[in-house]
């Protein structure tokens, strides 16, 4: 099966880098098709050159976060949901432009620019029957957070904050079958969902906790990191920049 994996992706200094990092461990798995979903009106010279030269096989989306959608300069990071109408935008192209056969044979994943991503956790996840699971680290205040499995079944969720939420997993913690994907065309991402809903949104309807497949040695290993990127400071940059003398705009970083 291919593994679809839909990221989304916004402008700003360290976005060359991410994808970089990112695209880089991506050409180490097999049958990856690369969704990538820009959050601006257009297509960006950077992306486009970027997938182009990039080795992978992908599609390149965009679809612009609503203003009043979008997280303001100073609000706290959690005001608001991110990525919700990006990854909404690759589920509409998966829909419309993968074949809903019996052979349409395939694992969708949403992978957060961001995050650290092990090439084992593919191979977890490109049998998923329905939605498959495992732990994430480095999140929600936590060591790790992920499902806790009891005799082959998730029986609950480990987590430090409200463990009644129907799915309490991070959007790196699943993976979800095409075919389940393709079968529920109405399932999608609530941008209006309370926070830490936003995940249970998408899978309320689409699947039961009883029903969920535990993998990474029965969700014992961690094997995808929440990592966030630190934000460059630019005060030489801006100081020179005052004096004419700032870095070469020409020069893509
Ligand atoms: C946490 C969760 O791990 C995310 O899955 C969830 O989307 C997010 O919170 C949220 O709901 O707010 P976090 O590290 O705080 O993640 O969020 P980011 O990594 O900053 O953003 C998630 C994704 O959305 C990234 O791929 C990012 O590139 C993208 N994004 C972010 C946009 O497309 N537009 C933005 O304005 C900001
Ligand atoms: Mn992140």
């Amino acid at each position: 099966p291919t593994i679809y994996v839909i990221t989304p992706t916004y402008a700003r200094l360290v976005q060359k880098a991410e994808l970089t990092r990112l695209s880089q461990t991506f050409l180490h798995v097999p049958q990856l098709h690369w969704i990538v979903v820009e959050d601006s009106s257009q297509r960006t010279d950077l992306v486009s050159h970027f997938l182009e030269h990039s080795g992978l096989v992908f599609t390149h989306l965009h679809i612009p976060t609503p203003q009043d959608r979008k997280l303001q300069e100073g609000d706290p990071n959690w005001l608001k949901p991110r990525g919700v109408e990006q990854r909404n935008e690759g589920l509409r192209w998966l829909r419309e432009n993968i074949w809903a056969g019996e052979t349409a044979e395939g694992v969708v994943y949403f992978a957060d620019d961001d995050n650290t991503y092990s090439l084992q956790l593919f191979e977890e996840m490109r049998w998923t029957q329905r939605v498959s699971v495992w732990p994430v680290g480095l999140v929600g205040g936590m060591r790790y957070e992920g499902p806790v499995v009891e005799q082959g079944r998730v029986v609950r969720f480990h987590t430090g904050w409200r463990p009644s939420r129907p799915f309490p997993l991070d959007m790196a913690g699943f993976a979800t079958s095409l075919r389940l994907v393709l079968r529920n065309p109405e399932a999608r991402f609530d941008g209006n969902s309370p926070m830490g809903f936003v995940e249970s949104s998408f899978l309320q309807g689409l699947v039961t906790m009883e029903e969920l497949e535990p993998k990474a040695e029965m969700c014992t290993k961690v094997l995808v990191w929440h990592t966030r990127t630190e934000k460059p400071k630019m005060k030489r940059e801006e100081a020179l920049q005052a004096q004419g003398l700032g870095s070469d705009s020409k020069v893509e970083v």
